[in-house]
């Protein structure tokens, strides 16, 4: 018997103001063909004036739950991912924490940029598996469009503001039901690239809160060859093809590094989901937003293997492999406490 952290509900939520291309070309030199062809971005959500990161990861987080059909008060733990928390401090979690009416448990941060949905999820799988909690909310929010310099082209028509959410619930499983939920996930990170990738400001450096600084071509390059080498370490590590993976869910900043991706993995595009056009670089929203959009027009179903990868500041970056749903009738094995329907999210 070995505890698996299924994977039983997604959500997701964008603010309403969509900036697109052309607007960005009205205020800065710029053009919706330039950003198209170099990243695949076609528009961008903003967050309002006022509207935090915190009520971003409220929003995905409601969701999430009422598609896994879990009470706030089942829930021990909330991990944020996020570089744009409402305030230096408390965490943004604790915030949403109480905005979810959540009573015990605990909730804290992650900062691990663009990678941070991937180590959040390795966190809470991990305090999962050691049985520190059983339900676990983790959560990708950004308002990065407050960490921009607009006056930067190279940099500010990259990135949107979003929030996407998970539950996952601890499940003691044996036989093919092992299969399912979390079966890995890959950590890696290399401060030295710091210089290629990083904010001009901080609390303890600065005290202010500062701008995104990129060498663009220099990450794209690290991009390129990290994410191969994790997503073959993920595939390895439990002893898979690539070809039996249902669906690619890439962090989302650049379209061509995804094809790229997708291109050495061997999958056509149509086993990729690419958000990039609606919803640009939204850091570490920009997996559980993609993967609560394909849940929810029914592309990504419950028994779907999901390979998900990101990379970003720090250098900070990761994979994680995840069969998405509950296990059925057919195959739950010793999973008895489990439902029998497939997960409430396809
Ligand atoms: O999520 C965190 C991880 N981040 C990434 O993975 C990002 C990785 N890097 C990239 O996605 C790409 O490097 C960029 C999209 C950022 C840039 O694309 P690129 O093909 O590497 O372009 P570049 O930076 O080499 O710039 C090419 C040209 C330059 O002009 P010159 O020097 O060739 O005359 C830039 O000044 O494009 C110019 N340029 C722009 N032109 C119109 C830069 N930004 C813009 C812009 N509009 N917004």
């Amino acid at each position: 018997m070995m505890k698996r952290s299924l994977l039983i509900g997604t959500g997701s939520y964008l603010p309403a103001r969509v900036v697109t291309n052309d607007e960005l070309a009205q205020r800065m030199e710029t053009s919706d063909d330039w950003i198209r062809q170099r990243t695949g971005i076609g528009q961008r959500h903003i967050a309002a004036d006022g509207e935090m990161t915190s009520a971003l990861a409220t929003n995905a987080a409601r969701g999430a739950l009422e598609r896994a059909g879990v009470p706030v008060s089942e829930l021990d733990l909330i991990v944020v991912a996020t570089t744009t928390p409402d305030d230096t401090f408390p965490s943004t979690a604790t915030k949403v924490q109480h905005a979810l009416g959540m009573t015990r448990g605990f909730a804290f941060d992650i900062q691990a940029v663009c990678a941070g949905f991937v180590y959040a999820l390795a966190t809470a799988d991990n305090f999962l598996k050691a049985g520190q909690g059983r339900t676990a909310l983790v959560i990708g929010a950004e308002t990065f469009s407050r960490l921009l310099d607009w006056e930067d082209r190279s940099t500010c028509v990259l990135f949107g503001d979003g929030a996407g959410a998970v539950v996952l619930r601890s499940e003691d499983v044996e036989g093919a039901s092992t299969a399912w939920g979390v079966l890995s996930t890959h950590l890696h990170s290399d401060g030295s690239a710091r210089d290629i990738l990083y904010v001009d400001g901080g609390p303890s450096s600065s005290g202010t809160v500062g701008h995104v600084r990129m060498e663009g071509k220099e990450v794209f390059r690290h991009a390129v060859s990290k994410l191969s080498n994790v997503i073959d370490e993920a595939l390895t590590a439990n002893g898979m093809t690539s070809d039996q993976v249902d669906w690619l869910i890439p962090h989302q900043a650049n379209r061509r590094i995804i094809e790229a991706m997708a291109k050495r993995m061997g999958l056509p595009m149509t086993r990729v989901v690419c958000s990039i056009e609606k919803h640009a670089n939204t850091s570490a929203a920009s997996i559980p937003l993609a993967l609560d959009q394909a849940a929810r027009d029914g592309r990504v179903k419950s028994g779907d293997l999901v390979l998900m990868e990101a990379i970003g500041g720090g250098l900070a970056w990761g994979a994680g492999l995840v069969r998405i749903g509950l296990p059925t009738a057919g195959n739950q094995g010793q999973a008895k406490a489990m439902r029998e329907e497939p997960a409430p999210i396809a």
